[in-house]
């Protein structure tokens, strides 16, 4: 496996790809099985495999968690490397965002729902980031998580409104046998949380199983989901939506392919 830590060092790595398929992994660090699952995914398709390990101050609010957020890149480019990585590129913030740094990427319409209600500029980062890498590695595939739904539905616009030749592959969630979906960030939770965050797909799985017996109000979907997770105290519900996938807008009867997204 090859590391990069220099644009250049990469982009003159990856010369000899020219004609071969690119795939790409742009992660934050902290892997876990779910980043795992992107790159074996990647590596069965594609030629050669790009993860990057980026923690995107861009992407952080206020008082988020940009300081703290986990750094694990020994044992990240252990289970790259196991998983199926070519290349780790792993650059400093200054690599990315020299001094004089001032252009940004925006995605309108669909980061003003859900979690770009909530956290302002998160996705202005993330788009920024995104594409710059995009430009960077120059991938024939780039791989994203369906946790991420949002973010996922975002890049996939930003790459259709930009006629950016990518092929955005959005992969399943890997979720713990109790059914929690892997987040780097998990690593936050107390014993305690941690037996309680189990609520989400637990509420999750029962709003999908009501849907199949045949209901299609949202509301009354939603109403279920709500207090299931309120019953699990002290809890914040940000948000307990149910969109159009592609849209992000909110549907009322569940008729069509709906997503049930909750913070
Ligand atoms: O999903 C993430 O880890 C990040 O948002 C991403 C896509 C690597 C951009 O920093």
């Amino acid at each position: 496996m090859e590391f990069f830590e220099t644009i250049d060092g990469l982009r003159s790595h990856l010369k000899q790809y020219k004609d071969k398929t690119v795939g790409f992994v742009p992660t934050m660090g902290c892997l876990h099985e779910g980043h795992a699952s992107l790159i074996r995914r990647s590596a069965k398709n594609c030629d050669t495999t790009v993860v990057s390990i980026f923690v995107n101050p861009l992407q952080f609010g206020q008082g988020e968690d940009y300081e703290r957020y986990p750094k694990t890149l020994s044992e990240d480019k252990q289970k790259a490397e196991a998983a199926g990585a070519d290349v780790i590129f792993y650059p400093t913030v200054k690599e990315l965002y020299p001094e004089g740094f001032d252009t940004y990427v925006e995605v309108k319409g669909l980061t003003d729902t859900l979690c770009g209600a909530s956290r302002p500029g998160h996705f202005l980062g993330v788009t920024t980031i995104v594409l710059k890498l995009f430009h960077i590695v120059k991938p024939d595939r780039a791989f994203f998580g369906q946790k991420d739904a949002q973010q996922a539905a975002v890049i996939q616009k930003m790459t259709k409104d930009l006629n950016l030749d990518i092929n955005v592959v959005v992969c399943p969630i890997v979720r713990e046998a109790d059914g929690l979906a892997l987040s780097s960030r998990n690593v936050y939770l107390s014993a305690d949380e941690r037996s309680r965050a189990v609520v989400l797909s637990k509420a999750l799985f029962l709003a999908q199983r009501k849907v199949s017996e045949g209901e299609q109000d949202s509301n009354t979907i939603k109403k279920v989901v709500h207090d299931q997770i309120s019953g699990q105290n002290p809890t914040q519900i940000d948000y307990v939506e149910i969109v159009d996938p592609a849209t992000l807008q909110p549907v009322d009867t569940i008729d069509q392919k709906a997503m049930m997204a909750v913070a």
